[in-house]
């Protein structure tokens, strides 16, 4: 039966949270452990739905994955079978399209089902496509289903038209073990595609300068298994951080890399956020008055598309008129219209929203349309009189770590019930 989340608005919290290991960065170190031909152990793994799905592919493909402890994976190709992807789960989740590159670049070829995700208007994937087929591969696409194969790759220079989070680090495993040197210009440089090269060069991969909008990778012949622990979660912690700016009396956020955050951190000072930023944390006191601000949402180490859901929840507590553009997916506005449902004064324009505050919101039945949404509902729910009801939960399952717990502790009244669903 789905569950609701519950959430009893105007308490202030407390204490302090430590953040999990990076959903985007987990989601693509998984598929890339499978190049390896032995035991690649990951530590920092996150509670969420989406490691789940991942590791339900991974035992179709035959790989053992033996979870040691709660955060703590190991993950074994050495019987590996590259079978095709058809099933339900590879729809369950955007990174399963990280076995596109994965599987191409240790076998020479996949066959999988398109993958799913949030929906946040359309999410093509033909950059991706472009650069295995630079690289010497053919793709087909029939009856729902990818079917890409080389004979062998090639290394290349690959330009991205847009710098794609996704097609860079799909290229980049694509071209581990291609013959010679690929050259991706205008790379995305976001802190995910860092760890998983740094997760590749433990294996023994030969990537160079991933963090820069150029990225090197000259091919080699083998990967062992390696150790690695992944990076803070930034978008957890800027979520944590926009709820201590909403409702915390004094909060410290542990367990954060601050420069990831350097965008967030600087509008929130301007919105005059009372806060003290350390070399791994961030502590938060209570601040009366907020400051409306303009956020333009751009790849890093722009303002984050991932963090402009739950900051617009804050942004309503903010004196004046704040202005958020979305650069990257203009259709991510559908918290908006959820937030309008518990009084939020918001217009919205083609790809902007305006928002005029301070509004009071009051409690009300709302939706997690899409992961970061659900974020928005959650500081929505936290800030409001009465009671918050948030449905279709299993969004926010799919990328945050034990949030209930986590906001429990810090003196949050939240709480789920499971509803009966008329047929
Ligand atoms: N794009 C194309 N063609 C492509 C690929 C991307 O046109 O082949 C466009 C997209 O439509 C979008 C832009 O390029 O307008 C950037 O998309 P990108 O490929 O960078 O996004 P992604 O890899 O699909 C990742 C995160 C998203 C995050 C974006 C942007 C994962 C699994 N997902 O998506 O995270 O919003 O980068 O930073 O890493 C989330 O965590 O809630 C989430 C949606």
């Amino acid at each position: 039966m789905p569950e609701v989340m519950k959430i009893e608005g105007g308490h202030l919290l407390e204490g302090e949270v430590t953040i999990s290991g990076a959903k985007n960065a987990t989601v693509a170190l998984i598929p890339a452990a499978v190049l390896a031909n032995g035991p690649v152990t990951i530590v920092g793994i996150p509670q969420i739905a989406d490691v789940d799905s991942l590791s339900e592919i991974l035992q179709i493909l035959k790989v053992d994955v033996k979870e040691i402890d709660r955060d703590h994976l190991v993950i074994d190709p050495s019987n590996m079978e590259n079978t095709t992807l058809d099933q339900d789960i590879v729809t369950k989740l955007r990174a399963s399209y990280y076995f596109m590159g994965a599987l191409l670049g240790k076998y020479g070829y996949v066959k999988m089902q398109m993958p799913g995700g949030c929906y946040l208007g359309p999410r093509p994937i033909d950059l991706h496509l472009k650069g295995f087929e630079a690289l010497g591969a053919t793709t087909t696409y029939d009856k729902g289903c990818y079917t890409i194969e080389a004979k062998k790759l090639v290394g290349t220079k690959i330009f991205l038209d847009i710098a794609s989070v996704g097609a860079t680090i799909n290229i980049m495993m694509a071209a581990v073990y291609a013959e010679g040197r690929t050259t991706i210009e205008n790379a995305a440089k976001e802190p995910e595609i860092i760890d998983v090269a740094t997760l590749l060069n433990k294996m023994g991969a030969r990537i160079r300068g991933a963090g820069t909008n150029v990225i090197t990778i000259d091919g080699v012949n083998s990967l062992n298994g390696c150790f690695h622990e992944i990076i803070p979660d930034r978008i957890e912690a800027g979520t944590f951080i926009i709820i201590a700016a909403a409702v915390a009396k004094k909060m410290v956020i542990n367990n954060i890399i601050p420069q990831h955050l350097d965008a967030l951190l600087s509008k929130l000072q301007e919105m005059g956020v009372n806060m003290t930023i350390d070399v791994d944390k961030v502590t938060i006191e209570h601040t009366d008055k907020l400051k409306g601000v303009d956020v333009t949402t751009k790849p890093y180490p722009g303002f984050a598309t991932d963090l402009q859901q739950p900051l617009t929840a804050l942004l309503t507590q903010a004196e004046g008129e704040s202005r958020i553009d979305e650069t990257i997916y203009i259709e991510r506005f559908k918290h908006c219209i959820e937030l309008q449902r518990m009084g939020a004064n918001i217009e919205l324009l083609n790809g902007s929203a305006i928002i005029k505050g301070p509004t009071q919101l009051d409690g009300a039945k709302v939706q997690a349309t899409d992961l970061r949404c659900g974020a928005a509902m959650v500081v929505a729910g936290l800030l409001c009189d009465g009671i918050t009801e948030i449905s279709n939960v299993y969004h926010i399952d799919r990328g945050y770590s034990e949030i209930d717990e986590k906001l429990k502790k810090l003196g949050a009244n939240i709480w789920r019930e499971t509803i009966e669903v008329d047929e």
